[in-house]
């Protein structure tokens, strides 16, 4: 089973974005795929699944009141199934408090699922606390949405020292999958700039395929959909399944 975190402690950079149809992708790929969806703001969760009608959520299986299969939601994709957020999630980093597998619990959890799913896609909140740690313990691979614009970079070193901490210790065997650029705008020498100094960091980590900028990507969550339903032939749906091919490969 991989289970492929999609983190950066940055807003807005696209991560529930790349989470959503980077599981769509694969989903559609003849892959069996959990979402999990780690974000107290439940972004993820909203785009498949209506969240008022849920009972349980992330929240109650890291802290013990669930287990993962009583969670579990079916999504409109077939094979796409949804491990969904809710608001308590934000409570959680003071109920583990003083626990002391309060770092393994997703880890644990995942591995009464390990069975079912080839592949789990976690999307994490704007932050690199106990819950984004969660998700790299538990983590096989990690993929960093950065955000083509002038501050991308900022907080890059943070994010990369608290990978190299879980490596040193709770996880050595996670590795960067790579980088991709969202919210790409070709015609710009800014989005260039940006690109080669994200190079530069990430060196060939960098996905050769990088997202533009899109409407139909801002606009296919409201209809409870991925990319490829929703505008199969636009630019999002072209470049998301060519980002799935590529970690496919890399995987
Ligand atoms: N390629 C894109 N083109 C246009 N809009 C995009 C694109 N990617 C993401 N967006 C939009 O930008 C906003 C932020 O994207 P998203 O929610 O995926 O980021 P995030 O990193 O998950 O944010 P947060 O840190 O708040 O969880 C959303 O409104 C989303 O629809
Ligand atoms: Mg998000």
């Amino acid at each position: 089973m991989i289970v492929l975190a999609i983190a950066n402690q940055k807003g807005g950079v696209g991560k529930t974005t790349t989470a959503i149809n980077l599981s769509a992708a694969l989903a559609m790929r003849g892959r069996t795929v959990l979402l999990v969806d780690l974000d107290p703001q439940a972004n993820a969760s909203m785009s498949y699944l209506d969240v008022r009608s849920l009972q349980k959520s992330m929240y109650d299986v890291l802290t013990g009141q669930a287990t993962l299969a009583d969670i579990i939601q079916p999504s409109p994709v077939p094979r796409l199934d949804v491990a969904p957020a809710r608001i308590g999630l934000a409570k959680l980093e003071g109920q583990l408090v003083g626990e002391l597998d309060a770092h393994y619990r997703l880890k644990d959890r995942l591995q009464t699922i390990k069975d079912r799913y080839e592949f789990v896609i976690i999307d994490t909140p704007p932050a690199l606390g106990l819950i984004t740690v969660n998700a790299l313990v538990a983590a096989t691979h990690l993929l960093i949405p950065v955000q083509s614009s002038y501050f991308a970079l900022e907080g890059t070193d943070d994010l990369l020292e608290t990978v190299e901490r879980i490596r040193a210790r709770p996880n050595p065997d996670l590795k960067l999958l790579g980088a991709v650029i969202t919210l790409h705008d070709k015609r710009t020498t800014l989005s260039r700039d940006v690109q080669k100094a994200i190079t530069g960091v990430f060196g060939g980590r960098v996905f050769e395929t990088t997202i533009s900028k899109s409407i139909r990507l801002e606009e296919s969550p409201a209809h409870r959909e991925s990319i490829f339903t929703f505008a199969p032939q636009s630019s999002g749906a072209y470049e998301y399944y060519k980002l799935c091919e590529e970690v496919i490969e890399r995987v």
